[in-house]
């Protein structure tokens, strides 16, 4: 323990140089600490008798320790690079094992860090000499000598961890140390060379609407052409198993006000019916619902980040982070009993969401 006492006590003259070069790395550290006002008041080797059972055991137990930092490392870099599966499929359409993907990531980086935190503090704790020191407060610059006492005070340091001797925990910690450095440069060059939803039918690409299918309510009742006013908004989804939950899915569903028209995107001009118009109400910033709607001016809000939309632009961003425009929903209607029913003609023909996905 080391504390600070605001008037300096009587300090040693420091030594000589040659006297130094004279002594050994521990009683030049001594020395060392006392010329600087630190007086060791109590140290002691915690196992003054080398290679006792109970030193190797502490010795076994943080060398274990480290080999599990060292295997959990391991284990990421064998999860990121395919062991589990980490493309998305739509529920009903392939494995959802790529839910366990990132989870796993997290636990095994954050048990390697967490070993490798422990096996050091445990190894200080354990293996490291007992010492209490006390320090004065002085300002003067450092001589040379005291540069000297101050490397060997390191020397010191450094051997009481008894790296030389310790085998064992040497290569434990330096494996779990390695594996750990590593992982950012297997994030980094993996990410580049692992492109997410390539092939498996590009599931990012697409979302469960499809020509024909139902637009209904979160409740599942379905939308028909008299639901909504003249500048009313509602939020629907595709009235098919899984549709309301899958996070892709959100779409609303605008009536526009009379006199309002869109200036709809090339070759999209077909996908509103009559006054309705649909797009995704996945924000293309980064994610979020943007569902708040100005019915005078035709402006979409997202809350997130501010991003705003003119849907008679055709959902083009005209303020905020946002850069590419909402995708839109090709809108066709039924007949029922009667009573007409909007369906999607068509999946959205863009991916949704964040721009990333637009690189190519
Ligand atoms: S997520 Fe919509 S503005 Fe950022």
């Amino acid at each position: 323990m080391t504390t600070h006492s605001p008037h300096p006590a009587h300090a040693v003259e420091p030594a000589s140089a040659e006297e130094l070069a004279l002594m050994s790395d521990e009683e030049a550290m001594i020395l060392g600490a006392e010329a600087d006002g630190v007086h060791i008041v109590h140290r002691r080797d915690r196992f003054p008798i080398r290679g006792t059972r109970a030193e190797k055991r502490a010795e076994r137990t943080i060398a274990l320790i480290f080999l599990i930092g060292f295997l959990a490392a391991v284990g990421f870099i064998v999860v990121f690079c395919g062991a589990l599966p980490f493309e998305w499929h739509l529920p009903g359409q392939g494995s959802q094992d790529f839910r366990y993907f990132t989870p796993a990531l997290g636990f095994l980086l954050g048990l390697s860090l967490a070993c490798v935190g422990v096996g050091i503090v445990l190894w200080a704790k354990w293996l490291l000499p007992e010492e209490e020191a006390v320090q004065d407060r002085h300002d003067e610059p450092e001589s040379e000598a005291e540069v000297l006492m101050t490397a060997a005070s390191l020397v010191t340091g450094f051997n009481d961890m008894g790296v030389a001797r310790r085998s064992m925990l040497k290569s434990t910690v330096g494996l779990a140390v390695g594996a750990l450095a590593a992982l950012p440069l297997v994030a980094l060059v993996g990410a580049m060379i692992k492109k997410p939803n390539k092939g498996q039918g590009q599931s990012l690409f697409h979302t469960l609407w499809t020509a024909g299918t139902p637009v209904v309510y979160s409740d599942g009742r379905r939308v028909s052409t008299d639901d909504l006013l003249p500048g009313g908004i509602e939020t629907v989804f595709p009235g098919v198993p899984g549709g309301i939950k899958a996070g892709d899915s959100p779409t609303l569903l605008i009536r526009l006000r009379p006199g309002q028209v869109v200036k709809a995107r090339k070759g999209q001009d077909t996908y509103q019916w009559g006054d309705y118009i649909a797009f995704s109400k996945i924000c293309t910033h980064a994610g979020c619902p943007a569902s708040l709607y100005e019915q005078q001016t035709g402006r979409l809000l997202c809350p997130c980040h501010q991003s705003q939309f003119d849907v008679l632009l055709d959902a083009k961003p005209i303020f905020g982070p946002a850069t590419r425009s909402l995708p839109k929903l090709p809108l066709g209607v039924e007949v029922q009993d009667g009573k007409q029913y909007f369906v999607a003609k068509g999946d959205f023909p863009e991916a949704i969401g964040p721009a990333f996905w637009e690189r190519p």
